[in-house]
C-alpha cells in the first residue's frame, strides 16, 4: 500500500458527503481507476453522522459494514476496536482505497514472494483524514492502535475475494 497524493484536480476540492461520493462512484458505470478512488477519497468529507448507521464495532474482530455494492464497486466501512487486525493479505483483482475518518491505523506492507514466509518491509501510522491506496497484489496488514479505528474501504471491482498469507512468526 502507499499514501495517497493530493489531488491535483482543482475541480476535485469540494468536499465530498457520502451521498455525493457514492454518487460519484455509480457514474463511473464500470470498473473505477484507482486513480480516481483516490481523488473521492481525498475529497471525502463526511456530514455530522453521516456515517453513524454503519458504524458497528464488535468484541471478537474488526467489523466490516457494507455501505454500498453495485456491480463495480463496494464501499465499506470497516470498525476495529484496539489491537484487532486483519490477516496479512492482498486484494486480487480489485483496486483499493482507504481513508482514515477516526482513530489511528497501523498499515504494515509485506514482500510476500515465499508466500510462507510474508516479510515486513515498511509500516506506518495513519490518522484521521489519512489515506492509503492498494491494487490487487500489494500485500498488506491494518491494525487498530490504540483507540477504535474507522475506515472507508473503497474496491473496485469488489472485493470477491482475498489472498491471506500465515503471519509473521511472533
Ligand atoms: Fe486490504
Amino acid at each position: 500500500m502507499r499514501p495517497a497524493a493530493r489531488c491535483p484536480d482543482p475541480r476535485e476540492n469540494d468536499p465530498l458527503p457520502l451521498t455525493q461520493l457514492l454518487r460519484r462512484l455509480d457514474d463511473f458505470g464500470g470498473p473505477i481507476p484507482l486513480r480516481a478512488l483516490e481523488r473521492l477519497l481525498v475529497c471525502f468529507m463526511p456530514e455530522p453522522g453521516e456515517l453513524q448507521p454503519y458504524e458497528r464495532f464488535d468484541d471478537r474482530r474488526y467489523r466490516r459494514n457494507s455501505v454500498r455494492e453495485t456491480a463495480w464497486y463496494e464501499a465499506v466501512l470497516i470498525c476495529w476496536l484496539p489491537g484487532q487486525r486483519s490477516p496479512i493479505h492482498d486484494h486480487r483483482a480489485s483496486a483499493c482505497g482507504v481513508r482514515v475518518t477516526a482513530g489511528h491505523a497501523e498499515v504494515t506492507d509485506f514482500d510476500v514472494t515465499d508466500p510462507a514466509r510474508p516479510r515486513a518491509t515498511a509500516s506506518r501510522r495513519l490518522g484521521p483524514g489519512e489515506i492509503t491506496v492498494s491494487f490487487d497484489r500489494d500485500a498488506h496488514r491494518v491494525a487498530a492502535a490504540d483507540s477504535p479505528l474507522v475506515t472507508l474501504h473503497l474496491y473496485s471491482p469488489p472485493l470477491r475475494a482475498m489472498t491471506t498469507y500465515p503471519d509473521e512468526p511472533v
